[in-house]
């Protein structure tokens, strides 16, 4: 298929889903440099923190959410941000064997872990992929929003590669509402989780990655900058579900 990244016009505003953190990178080079040295470095650890982070509730929590989003039997899926595909491996089980599903993300390392028959591979970005227009009916993107470089440009893709009607599924961790809730949660993320990747993972950057997680979630973008940039990019009926306060779900339509 042809790869045609929409051009994003030279006077749109750009919307990086979090400021800078010089703690971790200086410029936006080093920021990419930064970001695919440790996806790749820590690719094999992944999946093991994350079954420890969500209590084993991962997969069963992902379905769920794609079932709310509507996603149904036989449909083409672009999984963007697919990582070692724990998002893409529940898709699978709702579209089953009519359906179809496709892959991106920068991280070849991420890539490499991924073992779902039938599922194509493509290296490539949120904000250029590299699809055709209109070629898929639902696209899903989790926790890979934090990473992207700019949500505008991101969204105006996502538009672009869906069909009219197809739908788009964002799930991203937000900071809880209360001042006690991000204590908490900061206290578990920054300092709980790396530990447990210290000794559990087998990378000596795993911790640094589940530190580098929290600060981008403290820094993110609100949601409703979030859905208010679905809605610039011509999306419809955007809207957020929040499970125990902090699993955001966002979904929005692309007009018939
Ligand atoms: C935290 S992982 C999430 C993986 C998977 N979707 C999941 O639910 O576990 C984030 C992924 O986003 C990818 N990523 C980083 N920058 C990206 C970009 N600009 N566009 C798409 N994906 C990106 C990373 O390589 C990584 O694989």
């Amino acid at each position: 298929m042809t790869p045609s990244p929409s051009p994003v016009p030279a006077d749109a505003a750009l919307l990086p889903p979090h400021a800078p953190l010089p703690l971790y990178y200086g410029d936006e080079d080093e920021h990419q440099a930064f970001l695919r040295r440790i996806f790749d470095d820590t690719a094999p650890d992944y999946d093991r923190i994350e079954r420890v982070l969500a209590f084993g509730s991962g997969p069963w929590y992902r379905r769920s959410a794609l079932k709310r989003a509507g996603l149904a039997a036989g449909a083409q899926v672009l999984d963007v941000g697919i990582g070692t595909g724990l998002v893409a491996r529940e898709a699978l089980t709702l579209i089953g064997p009519a359906g179809r599903l496709v892959g991106v993300d920068p991280s070849a390392g991420m890539m490499k872990q991924i073992d779902l028959p039938g599922v194509e591979l493509v290296e490539g970005k949120a904000e250029a992929l590299p699809r055709a227009d209109a070629s898929s009916d639902f696209l899903s993107m989790g926790y890979a929003l934090r990473h992207i470089s700019d949500v505008a440009a991101a969204f105006g893709e996502f538009h672009r590669v869906l069909r009219p009607g197809g739908r788009v599924l964002v799930l991203e961790i937000s900071k809880p509402e209360s001042r006690l809730g991000t204590q908490l949660l900061k206290s578990y993320m920054r300092a709980v989780v790396p530990l447990i990747a210290r000794f559990i993972g087998k990378r000596s950057d795993t911790a640094e990655l589940w530190r580098y997680y929290w600060d981008t979630i403290e820094a993110c973008i609100p949601p409703a900058q979030v859905m208010e940039a679905l809605r610039a990019a011509g999306f419809r009926d955007v809207q957020r579900h929040v499970e125990l306060g902090i699993f955001s779900e966002y979904t929005a339509i692309k007009p018939e």
